[in-house]
Parts: structure tokens; C-alpha cells; sequence
């Protein structure tokens, strides 16, 4: 590799691409590269590319940028590739019009006819959403989105409960099966893509840290980003337009710019009344301020079916709790399920979320987890000297989920592959402990919730699966899908 440099070096000298300080590192080069390949500006292959074809992408990106187009990887260049933005490309249809055009014209923007849908009505579907997001808060957030755009056309959107929808809108992590160039990238980078009409889908990445109030990366505004991409919206050049691609912050000026609606009206046509609704930006920054929850509308599961719960523990009475974000459910033994409870109100002093959660089998207390820190409550008190910072004795910090483990009477907590047997007095690590999770044969790591069955069994929890470990045989011996296959969680016996 190393050989590489000084005739690349020179290449690039000789093409006449600046090397402003003397040097361009070889990594940044390459992350120039991939991102100039993904995002279309330079077309995918696996050889290097002239070093005047990268100048030339170079100047296009700064171009559409607004930087000054110098076609040199100069530092405010490399600086606007790695700003958080769009994963769609920014030159949807490169190949297409280069094979028209061999000069040195500048490649226009070009989207087909049968971009869009021909219909004026579309339904969506929200097929998962971040544990730590309310379901109500999230369902707001997207039917806001939407009618950004119903709002100034001719559009009209509503929400799907059941398969199939037009466009579906769902978090993934990483490579998730739309081509490795589509693979997600952890946080920072690409924060969501979708594709165009009539795929009818919209990725968001699961490695941000998502926020509808405040703090973190605002998924409303890149919601309504990728839903006009859904509609058949390219990327915009327009800074303060929605459709650029780089992410914004809300603020007082409108969500959509004009550039935004003619390019929707330029598809769909304006609203039927002609008048156009547009609100400023910051209404928008904090959705638990909008109206609040209703109890769970009749006929719908409860939120947790959804999507994977944060904890799941039997009480001593074996009433079931399940706890998801600022909210729990009990389900009794016959199948009864309680409408969401507010976990702060009944354990006061817990933080909005949680990660972990237990009930000793010992003394029926609850433990709970999140980050370094636990806390104890026997029945809703809070135990003297709690929240205690537990990474502090040695307890892994977030951790995976906790179970109380009948044949060692102690808490155990498992984290990514290893797991800690806990002294629940102290509530410090046994000797010898954490291990590799080898020790549970068939478990999977990461997993997101466990307990202990009545009847004595181990169910780990992951996704949309489950794993039942056999405490005799020491092994996973069955799984399956915990939504459909087990009743007792109280996802199963409704809509029909
Ligand atoms: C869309 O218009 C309706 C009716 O005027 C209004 O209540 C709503 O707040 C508007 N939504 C957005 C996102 O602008
Ligand atoms: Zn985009
Ligand atoms: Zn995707």
C-alpha cells in the first residue's frame, strides 16, 4: 500500500489536484473516494480513479455544496463530506447522462417521469421505532411529517395499522439487505436514505441517538427529509431547503422552502383549497408538548408488541411486568393486561427510561438498571443509600438485562458476551465472575431482555425472537418468535 502514495503523488500533482499543505493523506483520499462513489459524484469501480476525473468530482461536489469550487481536497472541502447528511445520492442519475454528454458539461439533475406515485392518496406504516422513543410521541412526529407535504399539495396521507402501506418507514443497523454502498455507518455519517416511488421505503439508522425533544438527532426533520424522498423528491442545491442533503436544526423559518413545494407541486399539484399550510420550524422540536397520550386506542396491541420491550420480570404474585420506555404493563397470569402505567410515577426517583430490570426471587424486590447506576425499591420505596453507581463495584455499565437465577440465588447480568453473577446484598460481583457467556449454550449475545418463566424455564429475549435455555440441560432448546408463539405476553389474542 505504502508504495502507492508517491506515485499517486504524483498523479495528482501532475493533473493539477492540490495537495494544498504538500499532502493529502492516503485515508483521507480514500474516504474522499468512497464518499464522491456514494454519493454519485464519482462513479463506483474498483480501479483508481485519473486523478483529473476526481478534480472534476471534486469541483461538482463543491459546486452543489456551495464551497468554493477549486477542485482541490482542500481542508473546508474534506470538512463538508463527513458533516451528518442523507445517505441518498446527491447525483441520482450520473451514469445516465454521462453516456450523453463525454464533455466536460455539467451533469444535470434529471429525474424520470415515473418517479412518483399515481395516486393522490398514500398510506405509511411505522414498522419499528428507537426502544427509547414513545410509540404516541413517534406516531405524532411521522403524521407531522406527512402533512409538511400534504399540507402544500395535493397529497393526503394516513396511517396504515396492518400490511400492506405504500411507504414504510423502519430503523436497521448497519448492512441490512439493500446493498453493502446502503449499509449504515454507526452515528455521525449517514443518518437515513429511502428510495424513490413506488419502492415506498424509508430507512433510518438505529446507531443515532434519535430525539424528539432536544437533545440528540432530531428524527422529525429527517423524517420529513426522506418522506419527500418517498414522493419522489432528489436533493436539493438549496441550503435551507429540506431536501438538501445535509442534516438540519430546526428554527423559526419554515420546515419546507420554497424550493421544497415547487418541487412537490411540480409532481403532485397544490392543494385542492390553493392555500398552503406551513408552520416554523421550532414548533416542531418538542413533541411532548403536543397533545398527550390517550390511553392505547381500542383494538390495538399494546406498544411493546411492536417492537422489542426494554425488561421483562415476574413479580412474587406472578403478575408480569414489561417495561418500555416511560411506561410498563402488568399481565396477569389469565391473560389480563393493564393499560401503560407511568414507571416514574409508581417508582419514584427512576430516571425516564430503564435498561434492566429485575425481581429477586428471594425477597420479591425490584432491581433496576441504567448506565452505571441501579436502584432497589421494595414494593415503590426506594431503598435507603439508592440509585448506588454499581459500575462502581464492578457491574458492567448499560447493561444487556438482568435475571434472577433460581439454582445460584444471586442476580445475574448479562452484557454483550460476557455475564456477571451479582451478590444482591452488596451488589458486587462474585469472585470469578464476568465469564463468557459460552456457559449458556445457544444464547445469543446482546440479548435485550431474559427472566425466569414460572414453570422454571429461561427466556432470553432479542428482536422478534426468543430462546427458551432448559435449566437441566444446560442448552438453548427452543425459539421462535415471542410475539406469536407465546400468549402469556400478551401480544397475541387481538385484531383480527
Ligand atoms: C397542516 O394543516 C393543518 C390544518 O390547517 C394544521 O392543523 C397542521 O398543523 C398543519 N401541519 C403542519 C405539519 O404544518
Ligand atoms: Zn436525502
Ligand atoms: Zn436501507
Amino acid at each position: 500500500m505504502e508504495a502507492d502514495i508517491p506515485s499517486l503523488f504524483l498523479l495528482l500533482v501532475i493533473t493539477g489536484l492540490c495537495l494544498c499543505n504538500g499532502y493529502i493523506s492516503e485515508e483521507t483520499l480514500q474516504t474522499a473516494q468512497v464518499f464522491l462513489e456514494k454519493y454519485g459524484y464519482l462513479e463506483e469501480t474498483t480501479k483508481q480513479h485519473s486523478g483529473k476525473q476526481l478534480a472534476s468530482a471534486v469541483r461538482e461536489f463543491q459546486w452543489l455544496s456551495h464551497l468554493s469550487v477549486s477542485g482541490e481536497l482542500d481542508t473546508s472541502t474534506v470538512q463538508q463530506m463527513i458533516q451528518p447528511r442523507c445517505g441518498v445520492k446527491d447525483i441520482e442519475s450520473l451514469k445516465l447522462v454521462k453516456s450523453h454528454h463525454h464533455g466536460r458539461q455539467r451533469k444535470k439533475r434529471y429525474i424520470s417521469k415515473s418517479k412518483k406515485w399515481y395516486k393522490q392518496h398514500l398510506t405509511y406504516q411505522i414498522v419499528n421505532w428507537p426502544w427509547y422513543l414513545s410509540q404516541h410521541q413517534v406516531r405524532q412526529a411521522v403524521k407531522a411529517a406527512f402533512q409538511l407535504w400534504s399540507n402544500v399539495s395535493s397529497l393526503t396521507f394516513s396511517e396504515a395499522l396492518r400490511d400492506p402501506a405504500d411507504i414504510r418507514l423502519a430503523f436497521f443497523d448497519g448492512d441490512h439487505n439493500d446493498g453493502a454502498g446502503n449499509a449504515f455507518d454507526g452515528p455521525g455519517g449517514a443518518l437515513a436514505h429511502a428510495f424513490f416511488p413506488r419502492r415506498g421505503e424509508a430507512h433510518f439508522d438505529s446507531a443515532e441517538h434519535w430525539s424528539l425533544n432536544g437533545k440528540g438527532r432530531n428524527l422529525f426533520v429527517v423524517l420529513a427529509h426522506e418522506i419527500g424522498h418517498t414522493l419522489g423528491l432528489p436533493h436539493s442545491s438549496f441550503k435551507n431547503a429540506l431536501m438538501s442533503p445535509y442534516y438540519k436544526k430546526l428554527n423559526k423559518d419554515y420546515v419546507l422552502n420554497f424550493d421544497d413545494v415547487l418541487a412537490i407541486q411540480n409532481l403532485y399539484g397544490a392543494p385542492p383549497s390553493g392555500n398552503l399550510v406551513q408552520l416554523p420550524g421550532k414548533q416542531f422540536a418538542f413533541f411532548q408538548d403536543w397533545s398527550p397520550e390517550s390511553h392505547e386506542d381500542s383494538g390495538m396491541k399494546p406498544s411493546y408488541c411492536h417492537s422489542i420491550f426494554d425488561a421483562i420480570t415476574w413479580d412474587l404474585k406472578k403478575t408480569l411486568y414489561i417495561f418500555k420506555g416511560r411506561h410498563f404493563w402488568m399481565v396477569s397470569l389469565g391473560g389480563k393486561i393493564s393499560p401503560p402505567q407511568s414507571l416514574q410515577k409508581r417508582w419514584k426517583k427512576l430516571p425516564s427510561y430503564i435498561e434492566a430490570a429485575v425481581v429477586s426471587g428471594l425477597d420479591g424486590k425490584f432491581y433496576f438498571f441504567k448506565g452505571g447506576r441501579c436502584w432497589r425499591y421494595k414494593d415503590s420505596i426506594l431503598e435507603e443509600g439508592f440509585p448506588q453507581k454499581c459500575s462502581m463495584n464492578g457491574l458492567p455499565r448499560r447493561p444487556d438485562t438482568a435475571l434472577y437465577f433460581q439454582p445460584l440465588g444471586h442476580l445475574v447480568i448479562f452484557k454483550g458476551s460476557k455475564y456477571y453473577v451479582v451478590n444482591e446484598e452488596s451488589l458486587t460481583v462474585e469472585p470469578y465472575y464476568p465469564r463468557s457467556l459460552h456457559d449458556w449454550k445457544g444464547v445469543p449475545a446482546n440479548s435485550h431482555s431474559v427472566l425466569t418463566h414460572p414453570d422454571g424455564a429461561i427466556y432470553f429475549f432479542k428482536g422478534h425472537q426468543y430462546w427458551i435455555f432448559d435449566q437441566k440441560k444446560l442448552k438453548v432448546t427452543t425459539s421462535g418468535k415471542w410475539a406469536e408463539d407465546l400468549s402469556w405476553i400478551g401480544c397475541k389474542n387481538d385484531v383480527t
